[in-house]
């Protein structure tokens, strides 16, 4: 198959969809990878090591979508790319149909063949395409918050692991899944006090068990939330409820029982956040002070880091992606439901009943449009 990877051309987005060593799997197994000039720099990868690699370099964006059977991309198209994009091109990328009707209309108009990242689903339910970016920004969100309480940052100027004689800082991570454990596991390696939340009793049984001695768990409800905020330093909101707004956890209110350079970090944002003050802030203007509580609430976390984004986020996409080119998208979909759930848009259909939903589109399925195509072949 002929793959092509553009250069991502949303603001502030360094990241690209396939590594010099992504190139080099896919060239095992045959397939051309055409990649834009630059496309990697980004991410600390030069022009030169996808060559080396054995990918052909394309000087323009035009060039890449004029040649490519599949584009990989990390983000979704931008309205500069809709007229690139060709009848029946494989689009594999994050692509969030529901939160753009715009978007949607716009690759139903240039029946691409559309296979989200975020809605590739395994048997257990799990979004193995989404992990690597909460993992990423589980574990930035430590870091972040370790900076912000340093006193010129408005932190209350307390280092996380303390020194000998000293307490450690005491941190609250709201939620137990990816994002949370992730967190718990940086700030209690760092030597901080940790509580870690979660509604979910078998969750907290597991992390009970799986978590160093410094961690302690709890169940996650207003009672304990209003007692714990008043002691920590740190506070992280790492909560999901799937398909829904984050619940306002830690209230307006509460902002008045934390002690003065409290750092809090809403890495449910995207949702909406789990801190009722939360609103979403970028990477240049990352916080801002309410009630001298620092909040720090980044939509895209793992935007500031790159390389580490790039590689966690093509190390869980390769295997996917060099299914779809082995044996091209209705082959690989019919033999893995995983990848087929990441079908959305197919020839100017919708096949993901969420965004049919969203916009009160219709709906076609997956092995109505494959027949079509099987019939118009
Ligand atoms: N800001 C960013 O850059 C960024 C990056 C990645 C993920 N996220 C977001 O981080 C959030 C967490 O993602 P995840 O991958 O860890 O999700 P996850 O599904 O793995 O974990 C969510 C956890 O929240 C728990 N939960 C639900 N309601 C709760 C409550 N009332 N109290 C305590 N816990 C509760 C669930 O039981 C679950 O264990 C999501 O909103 C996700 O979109 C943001």
């Amino acid at each position: 198959m002929v793959i092509g990877v553009p250069k991502e051309i949303k603001n502030n987005e360094n990241r690209v969809a396939l590594t010099p060593a992504g190139v080099a799997e896919l060239r095992k197994h045959g397939h051309t990878v055409y990649v834009q000039v630059n496309a990697g720099v980004g991410s600390g990868f030069e022009d030169g090591e996808y060559i080396a690699a054995g990918a052909q370099m394309l000087p323009t964006i035009e060039d890449v979508y004029g040649i490519a059977e599949m584009i990989m991309k990390v983000k979704e198209p931008i309205a500069q790319e809709y007229n690139l994009i060709k009848e029946n091109q494989l689009l594999f990328t994050y692509f969030h149909f529901a939160s753009s009707e715009e978007l949607t209309h716009a690759m139903i108009e240039r029946k691409a063949i559309c296979l989200a990242y975020e809605t590739v689903e395994k048997t257990d339910r799990s979004l193995p395409l989404l992990v690597p970016m909460s993992e990423v920004a589980g574990r930035m969100a430590i870091q972040e918050g370790a900076k912000y309480l340093e006193k010129p940052q408005k932190g209350r100027g307390i280092l996380l692991g303390g020194v000998p004689g000293v307490k450690p800082a005491k941190v609250l991570v709201l939620g137990g899944g990816i994002v949370g454990t992730q967190a718990a596991r940086m700030a209690a390696g760092l030597g901080a006090h940790v509580t870690l939340m979660d509604i979910s009793l078998p969750r907290l049984r597991y992390l009970a068990d799986v978590m160093p001695a410094n961690v302690d768990t709890m169940m996650s409800n207003d009672y304990n939330i209003r007692e714990e905020v008043q002691q920590a330093d740190l506070i992280v909101g790492a909560v999901l409820i799937p398909g829904a707004k984050a619940p306002h956890l830690v209230t307006r209110d509460m902002l008045k029982l934390m002690r003065p350079g409290t750092v809090l970090v809403d890495v449910a944002v995207d949702q909406g956040g789990c801190i009722e003050t939360c609103r979403p802030t970028t990477h240049e203007d990352p916080t801002y002070v309410i009630d001298d509580v620092v909040h720090y609430c980044v939509a895209n976390m793992p935007g500031a880091v790159p390389y580490t984004s790039t590689v966690a986020l093509t190390n869980a996409t390769l295997p996917y992606a060099l299914q779809l080119a082995n044996k091209g998208w209705q082959q690989a979909c019919r033999d893995n439901a995983e990848l087929r759930l990441g079908l959305n848009v197919v020839g100017g259909k919708i096949v993901y009943k969420g965004v049919a939903d969203a916009f009160g589109l219709p709906l076609t399925t997956v092995d109505d449009v494959m027949t079509e195509e099987a019939v118009a072949n």
